[in-house]
């Protein structure tokens, strides 16, 4: 069997075109969306993802601010940043680049930010809201995953889903949104048992983990749809996934490919939850948009 290869670049350009009608929307009600974000220092891969989330807002229609920081910037003047934008009406949405430098503890970063701006779904109220069945905000590459196993027409009542990985910002939350959406749910990580024996029965499989080709095909079950989120160089340099692309495509049904998979999804539902902040603050101002 050859898997079906989810295009995640053509269904962001469906859904981003989607968010660009309603961003239109907005700024001609005289709301301009708006989204800052937040880089500290100065690590390559935070600087291109930055730069690529700056360039798609500005093509869907969205104001985006970005605020660099130095590396050893202490933790009041994050906060304080944080805080004025909070306090912005012109601010919407509110990002701050992950991984942060180590002495800056990532949560308690994210605490500071207003749940109401939170378009990363990362702090605790979110989180929480997730985890009781009503989200605010769904953390972006976790939503993106859902919406890419939406074109594969499965069913996920009953299906085993297994997800590689329990980091905050993917593993746990995809978890609960598979969870929410009827499958079975295995959530593994550095100290899984025998992890072939869990992704071998997985008619779902989310791999979150960052390790280069760490899921062989052998470890694939015939039919199942892979989602790769690993984002890792080769010994030549390319973009690899956590999953062995070329031996997955011959025994799953569907699969990601990397680059062209999550990445540019993570991006786009970035963008939609960012329309989704600002239509919501429209609201609270009693603002009508046009149908
Ligand atoms: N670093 C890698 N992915 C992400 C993401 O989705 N959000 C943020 N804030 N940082 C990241």
């Amino acid at each position: 069997m050859t898997a079906t290869i989810i295009d995640g670049k053509l269904l962001a350009q469906k859904l981003r075109a989607d968010w660009k009608l309603r961003a239109d929307r907005l700024n001609a009600a005289g709301i301009a969306p708006g989204l800052a974000v937040i880089l500290v220092g100065e690590d390559p891969a935070s600087k291109v993802y930055v730069r690529n989330k700056i360039k798609a807002c500005r093509e869907a229609g969205i104001r985006s601010e970005e605020h660099v920081l130095a590396a050893d910037s202490p933790l009041a003047e994050l906060v304080a940043l944080i805080e004025r934008l909070n306090a912005d009406a012109d601010i919407h949405g509110i990002l701050v680049q992950l991984p942060l430098p180590a002495h800056l503890a990532q949560a308690s970063v994210i605490e500071h930010i207003s749940p109401d701006k939170d378009v990363d779904g990362l702090h605790a109220r979110n989180l929480g809201s997730l985890l009781a069945g009503h989200p605010h905000f769904v953390p972006c590459t976790p939503a993106g995953i859902m919406e890419m196993l939406k074109t594969t027409g499965l069913d996920l009542r009953g299906k085993e889903a297994v997800v590689v990985g329990r980091s905050n910002i993917v593993g746990k939350p995809v978890a609960l949104l598979l969870l929410q959406a009827g499958a079975t749910v295995t959530l593994c990580h550095s100290h899984t048992r025998d992890l072939a024996h869990h992704t071998r029965r997985a008619d779902v499989l989310v791999c979150a983990v960052g390790k280069l080709r760490m899921i062989g095909g052998e470890m694939v079950k015939s039919g199942a749809a892979v989602i790769d989120v690993g984002m890792n160089r080769t010994s030549e340099g390319k973009l690899a996934g956590d999953v062995d692309y070329g031996a997955a495509l011959q025994r799953a049904g569907w699969i990601t490919p990397v680059p062209g998979g999550v990445g540019p999804m993570t991006v786009a539902m970035l963008l939609g939850n960012a329309v989704l902040a600002a239509e919501r603050y429209a609201a609270e101002q009693g603002i009508r948009l046009d149908p």
